[in-house]
């Protein structure tokens, strides 16, 4: 009998993208996920079930074993800092990078910085790393407020286009990460479902190089 395996995928703007690679790996929910209030899908293989979470928990999921497999982002599983898995693979979607921003052409007050972000424990490893003293704020969302209404000096948030911080009068400063989705194991299963896991790292793996050969 082929022991179960659940993933576990981040629900948002990432699940758009792994759906269609899950599709090119053959791995295919047993229903629509966008039209179902359900949150654990049967797939098209006996023994694969997916559930959708909010990507925060994701690492969560996968480290108490819950889940097998996690797809979350790479900020993500930097801020969970989760021990108790292994990072297999860079599905290569989402990408963006993690940046320090702050006002256009505003120079840094000569103090201790004040910085807002949600990725505080990320954003606290990173200005340590640097020798940089700095207080951490935390927040759930809408960083771009924090510099323009003086709460910060600083934030660490996502960047892509480039168009959000723009949008607020902010601009980008360094380069914290880059950024992409992983496919995340739990190290126990690793070993115990190792013959059921290894084809499913392997479909999945060519499906990520045929995108990228797009
Ligand atoms: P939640 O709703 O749980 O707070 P969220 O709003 O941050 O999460 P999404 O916006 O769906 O969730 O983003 C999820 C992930 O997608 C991020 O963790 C990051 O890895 C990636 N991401 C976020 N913003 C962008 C972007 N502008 N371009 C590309 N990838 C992004
Ligand atoms: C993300 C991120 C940034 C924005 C960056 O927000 O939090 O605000 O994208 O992308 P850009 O550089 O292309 O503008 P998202 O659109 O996911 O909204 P939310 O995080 O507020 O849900």
């Amino acid at each position: 009998m082929r022991k179960t395996l659940t993933i576990a995928l981040s629900k948002g703007r990432i699940l758009g993208e792994t759906l269609p690679l899950l599709e090119k790996a053959n791995i295919v929910p047993a229903e629509d996920i966008s039209k179902s209030r359900k949150l654990i899908f049967d797939t098209n293989h006996e023994h694969i079930k997916l559930v959708i979470l909010r990507a925060t928990d994701v690492p969560t999921y996968v480290e108490h074993g819950v889940a097998d497999f996690g797809v979350a982002g790479k900020d993500v599983l930097m801020e969970a800092a989760t021990k108790n898995l292994y990072e297999l693979l860079d599905l290569k979607i989402s990408k963006c990078r993690l940046m320090t921003a702050g006002v256009v052409d505003q120079p840094l007050p000569n103090r201790r910085l004040k910085v807002a972000s949600k990725f505080s424990k990320t954003a606290k490893a990173y200005f340590a790393e640097q020798g940089i003293q700095a207080d951490v704020i935390k927040l759930y969302g809408a960083m771009e407020l924090a510099p323009i209404m003086g709460l910060a000096d600083l934030i660490v948030d996502i960047v892509d286009t480039g168009n959000t911080l723009k949008a607020n009068g902010l601009e980008a400063r360094d380069l914290i990460a880059p950024i992409s989705t992983r496919l995340v194991v739990n190290k126990a299963a690793y070993k115990t479902k190792y013959s059921e896991i290894e084809p499913i790292l392997e479909m999945i793996r060519n499906a990520v190089e045929d995108n990228e050969g797009k």
